[in-house]
Formats: structure tokens, sequence, C-alpha cells
């Protein structure tokens, strides 16, 4: 939705709402003839997010071992867009008091962050804890505490234990007792003051990017198996890490205890095209379905199990190469989830596309849609990257649909917000921000999709995976060149905090064109 210029659009100021949607893949705008005055429940979460490999830095520091990012981008220093690493990053580890006053600036009621498996335990396996670890992670999420900050804690964000990388990471059916392992030592050691855990961040992109192709370490590029392996064992390991949350933990501890899905939204390229919007359905089975369904229904949708089955056999395999869940592990994973959580940051337009395009055998080419961007969708930041807020909304509504309801859950956002080149004067970001929100209102009040939260992505500007330092997410500017890592609140943070103060989205608060902004200097 752009444009929104000459509108007066303050969400609070007018009733009687009415709302065209966008007709799919073309670029007519939404068209508003009155805002509603939805607000944000009181109740709601607003929070912000970070992961430990993104800002922590020290990557060497008090006996921490190593992860399996830190050994790919040391063996290989070009990989990101500007050779960079991880190495320093934020040196949260050093500025994590800072980072909690900035959180606490922004009024936000949760942190959402992540622990760095090899710092706690340094080769992986539960048989040495490190004392560091322990102790930076008790001090960081104490200091939280203290602040009236609730944390809400990710056990896995990508930064595997090098060792067990070496032992074939999460294509190895080992790790899920690994898993498990290491999930018991974290909620023993901080169970009496996390709350709200998240055992896996965004299994789709680790497993598809990082096993699947080169586009992430460990860049194994093993497509058509790697993935499909990865995504097996990382969803027996979350339900085994549920169990024993509930079976031990959940009764003295009395927290909640979920997983972190993402999804783009796949609108059919063409709305009226049977094959378009089967291609759309396919793509959301294939990268979403394949983890929510068995977490919420209990095993692989059956449109995934047979395509993968059916493709296999095509291709000689004399077995799918798709594993199968036991009963026994069926059982295990069905509901084995608090609550939805859902990152989310762009659309894309879907058709069928035919196998030369893909690599064989791969999940892009089981899928076997081709992806691409509407011309009128803005890309701030990066390729992949552009902005169609009306996505979020169907989304939502597809969510709540096929996992939410039936399973009397909630969907907490957990991570929303957009990449730019930098800049302390983010309009696109304000934009942004009060379009998804806005979307996230229309969902919760008029579709009636039960979102309990919702988390910024990020606090501030961090190493971000295969881009480096080069594009920016951050509500905070970091200056990478001052030791200090000197942190400043961009525009986007000052309305971060008025949409928390107000909740509500003042759509001409921070607009370039408001009189209000002309005399708000930074
Ligand atoms: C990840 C973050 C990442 C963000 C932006 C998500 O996929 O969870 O770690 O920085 O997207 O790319």
């Amino acid at each position: 939705m752009r444009g929104k210029s000459g509108v007066a659009l303050s969400v609070a100021a007018l009733a009687c709402f009415s709302f065209l949607s966008t007709v799919a893949g073309t670029s007519e705008p939404l068209m508003y003839t009155g805002l509603s005055n939805y607000t944000f429940p009181d109740d709601f979460i607003f929070g912000v997010a970070t992961s430990a490999y993104q800002v922590e830095g020290a990557w060497n520091v008090g006996g921490k071992g190593e992860s399996m990012w830190d050994t790919y981008l040391h063996k290989h220093p070009n990989y990101t867009a500007d050779g960079s690493n991880a190495d320093i990053a934020t040196d949260s580890y050093h500025n994590y008091k800072e980072d909690v006053k900035m959180i606490q600036y922004l009024g936000s009621s949760h942190y959402r962050l992540s622990l760095s498996w090899p710092r706690i335990l340094p080769k992986g396996t539960d048989n040495y804890i490190s004392e560091d670890g322990k102790r930076y992670y008790r001090n960081l999420l104490e200091e939280l505490i203290k602040a009236n900050i609730t944390p809400m804690v990710t056990l896995f964000h990508w930064d595997l234990p090098n060792p067990l990388m070496d032992l074939g990471g999460w294509t190895n059916p080992k790790m899920v007792d690994y898993f498990e392992d290491y999930a018991r030592v974290v909620f023993e050691l901080y169970g009496d003051i996390v709350k709200v855990w998240t055992t896996m961040n965004e299994p789709h992109q680790h497993c598809y990017n990082g096993y699947g192709t080169t586009y992430f370490a460990p860049a194994l590029n093993a497509h058509g198996i790697g993935e499909y392996l990865c995504t097996h064992y990382i969803l027996l390991a979350h339900a085994k890490a549920y169990r024993l949350y509930d079976k031990e933990f959940r009764p003295k501890q009395h927290g909640q205890l979920g997983i972190t899905l993402d999804a783009f939204w796949a609108e059919p390229k063409n709305a009226s095209s049977q094959e378009d919007r089967d291609g759309a359905e396919a793509y959301l089975q294939m990268h979403l379905g394949i983890y929510a369904h068995p977490i919420f229904s209990g095993n692989y949708p059956d449109f995934v199990r047979q395509r993968v089955d059916n493709m296999s056999l095509q291709q000689g395999f004399t077995r799918s190469r798709l594993p199968y869940f036991s009963q026994e592990e069926v059982e295990m994973l069905k509901g084995s989830s608090d609550f939805f959580g859902l990152n989310h940051y762009t659309s894309y337009l879907m058709s069928p596309c035919a196998g030369e395009n893909y690599q064989k055998p791969s999940m892009d080419d089981d899928t076997g849609v081709c992806l691409e961007q509407h011309p009128s969708w803005t890309k701030p930041g990066a390729d992949w990257f552009s902005v169609y807020p009306e996505g979020f909304r169907k989304l939502l509504n597809f969510v709540n649909n096929n996992y939410v309801q039936k399973n009397n859950i909630s969907i907490i956002v957990t991570e929303n917000g957009l990449c730019d080149h930098g800049g302390l004067k983010d309009y696109e970001r304000i934009a942004y921000y009060k379009k998804y929100l806005y979307q996230l209102l229309l969902a919760k009040n008029l579709d009636n999709v039960n979102i309990q939260g919702y988390v910024a992505w990020t606090l501030m500007d961090v190493f971000e995976w295969s881009d480096g330092y080069k594009t920016k997410f951050g509500l905070f500017h970091v200056d990478f060149n001052s030791p200090e890592r000197t942190r400043t609140p961009k525009l986007s943070a000052k309305l971060y905090k008025e949409i928390v103060r107000t909740r509500q989205i003042d759509f001409d608060y921070l607009s370039p064109e408001s009189s209000r902004y002309q005399s708000n200097k930074l």
C-alpha cells in the first residue's frame, strides 16, 4: 500500500472502515475510505529481537566454543557480501547493559534473544558447561528482569556448536538427543526466570539455505536430501525438548514453550489462474506446512508426503528423500507448541515453472514454482525483500485457519521488520512498521485472528548472515567503526516507542509530509 499520502490515515481518529483487498499480483493499491479506531489491547505484547551470533561478538572469549558460523566464516572470509563476520558484531557480550537501556527506551515489554549453544556448552555436549557462559546469560537475564522486561529465549538461532556440525549437524539423528541434553541444561540454569521459550528459529531458512543450498553456512548444497534430513531431525529435536519441558520443568517453572516458523506470503501471480493458485498453495505447504503440520497436526502434510515420495520414485530412489515419522514420533510432535511463533518479512508472486530452472533433486524442484515480486512493490534494501503489507494479513489468516484455531493457541509474531542501507532518518522503515502493524490490527479485529504479540526485528543494526553489515534492520543505528559500537536511536525507534506507548498507529506521526515531523529534530 503506497501513496497513503493525502488521506488522513490516523487510525485512531476515524471510524467506519472499509477495505478493498489488492487484486493479486497487480499494483492496484489498497483503498481506504476511512479508518477504524482499532488499538492494541493492554495485554498485547510488544517486543524487540536479536540473536546471539548476530550481536554478541566475543566469539572466543571466556572459553566459548566455536559455532559453525564462526568456523565457516573464518575459513571463507569472502563469503559475506562485505567480507565481514560477527567476531565482534555489536559487542553485546560487553554492551548488554546498554542493550537493556535501549529496550527500556522503547518501552517494549519483551526482549527476544537467543542463547549461543557453544557459549554454554563449548563442545556441544553436556559433559562440560562453561562457567563464563553460564554467568553471562544469568547477568543478562537478571538485568532484563530488573528492568521489568520479559525475556523470550530461543535455544537455537542457527549457531550450532562446530563439533556437532563435524558430526553432520542436523542430518545426524543423534542431534535429537544432543538438543534435548542442551535444552535440559538451559531449563535447569534459567527456567526460574525465563517463562517464554522457543526451541528453534526459522528451521526452514536454516535447513533450506544451509543444507540445501550455499546461501547460508554450512553451505552444504546437499540439495534434495540435506534440507529434508535437517527438517526431519530439527522437528524431532524440537518435539523432544517440548516433551522434556512439559514433563520435568513446566510443573515447577510454569512457562510456555513454542517454536518460531517463518513464511513469505505466497500470492498467486494471476489470481484467476488455477495453476498459479495451486502453485502458491504448493509453496506454502512445502515451506511452511512441512514444519507446521507435524507440530500442530502430527505429520507431514499429505501434499508434501506425496510430492516428495513421487518425485523420489521417478528419480530412481528406492526410498523417499523425505524420511518418515514413526507413530510414536507423530504422537510426540502433535501439539508440541504452546503458541505459533511467526516470522514474516515479504511476499512473492507464484506461478508453476518447469523443472529446468532448478537443480535436481531439490526442494525447489519438488515445489515446482517460480517466485517473483511485483514491480510496484518497493525494494528498500535487498533483492529478496519487497514491501507488500497486505501479504502479512493474508499470511496471518492462513496460519490462523490452518493451525492456530484448531489447537486453540495464539500467534506471536516473533520477527517482522524492514531492511535498508542505513541512515537515521529511516522513513521507509517507519512506513513499513505502520503499514504492517495496521494489517495486523485488521487481521486481529476484522478476521478474528488470535494474535498475542508482535516483536520487531531488530533492536539495532546487527550482523546480517550472508549480507554482513551491508543491509540494516535496526531501530537503533550502530557505529561499527567505533570500538564502543555506539548506538543511536533512528526515527523508527521513536515511532515504535510511540506505538508502544499509545497502543495506536498514528499515520501522521513522523511521516515525511507531516508538519509535526518538521520540528522534530533528532
Ligand atoms: C532471521 C534473522 C535475520 C532476519 C533478516 C530472519 O530470517 O531470523 O536472524 O536477521 O530474518 O534477514
